[in-house]
């Protein structure tokens, strides 16, 4: 069976995910608040490969990247109802303030309020950790592949993540469930965990 894949949010991470799509060659459905008309340019610098579409449409996806701010992820997410065998991969960073505070005095990671969000669905924490300028850039390096981490309380998704990761270019690393190994992908007390923002490669 084909897995299909969107990404929802069309920022600079939304567009740089992708760019990663088109250069892969994998058909990917991209999606924002103002509707497909807003990026037939996009589709069009990006390729054939780059389908624009609803935010309702993007959210029939099998796995649905949300690269939308943490906080409108509950408002997008009221889009859909039924979010059983979706995979949603969690691109988000709660960093601001005010996020972080919603998170922590439920004593929550992001993700897991995410996850609430999208209750049914397998979240998945990865493509995350890196600053979106450096999203994607390594693979071209002769040798050496840029190391995206990945997290999920389940093993299944992330087997898919890591997969798709690796047709993306990039070295999947597996940390395991989100309160455990994940945890240093969330901002922490206030402060971006231990492995946000570090860009790694590892050895093709
Ligand atoms: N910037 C980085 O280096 C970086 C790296 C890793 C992760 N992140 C995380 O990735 C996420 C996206 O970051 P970004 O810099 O790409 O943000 P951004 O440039 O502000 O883009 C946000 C996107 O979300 C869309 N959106 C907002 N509300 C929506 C709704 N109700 N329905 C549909 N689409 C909606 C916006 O649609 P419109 O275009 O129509 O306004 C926009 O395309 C954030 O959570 C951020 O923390 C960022």
């Amino acid at each position: 069976m084909n897995i299909t894949y969107s990404v929802v949010g069309s920022g600079s991470v939304g567009k740089t995910l992708a760019s990663l799509f088109a250069r892969a060659g994998l058909d990917v459905l991209i999606a924002n608040s103002r509707g497909p008309e807003s990026l037939s340019a996009l589709a069009a610098e990006l390729g054939r490969h780059v389908i624009p579409a609803t935010v309702e449409r993007a959210f029939e996806a099998d796995v649905i990247f949300l690269a939308v701010g943490f906080a409108q992820v509950k408002a997008v997410t009221a889009k859909r109802l039924d979010w059983t065998n979706k995979i949603v991969v969690d691109v988000t960073n709660a960093l601001q303030p005010a996020e972080v505070r919603e998170a922590e005095s439920r004593g929550l990671l992001s993700s897991e309020i995410n996850a609430e969000f999208v209750s049914g669905a397998k979240l998945v924490k990865a493509f995350n950790h890196l600053p979106v300028r450096q999203l994607g850039t390594n693979p071209s390096m002769d040798g050496q592949r840029q190391v995206v981490f990945v997290s999920s309380n389940h093993a299944d998704a992330s087997a898919t993540v890591a997969a798709l990761a690796t047709q993306l270019g990039f070295a999947p690393v597996e940390l395991g469930r989100l309160d455990e190994g994940g945890a240093p992908l969330h901002a922490l007390h206030g402060k971006p965990g231990g492995l946000l923002f570090q860009n790694l490669t590892k050895l093709a």
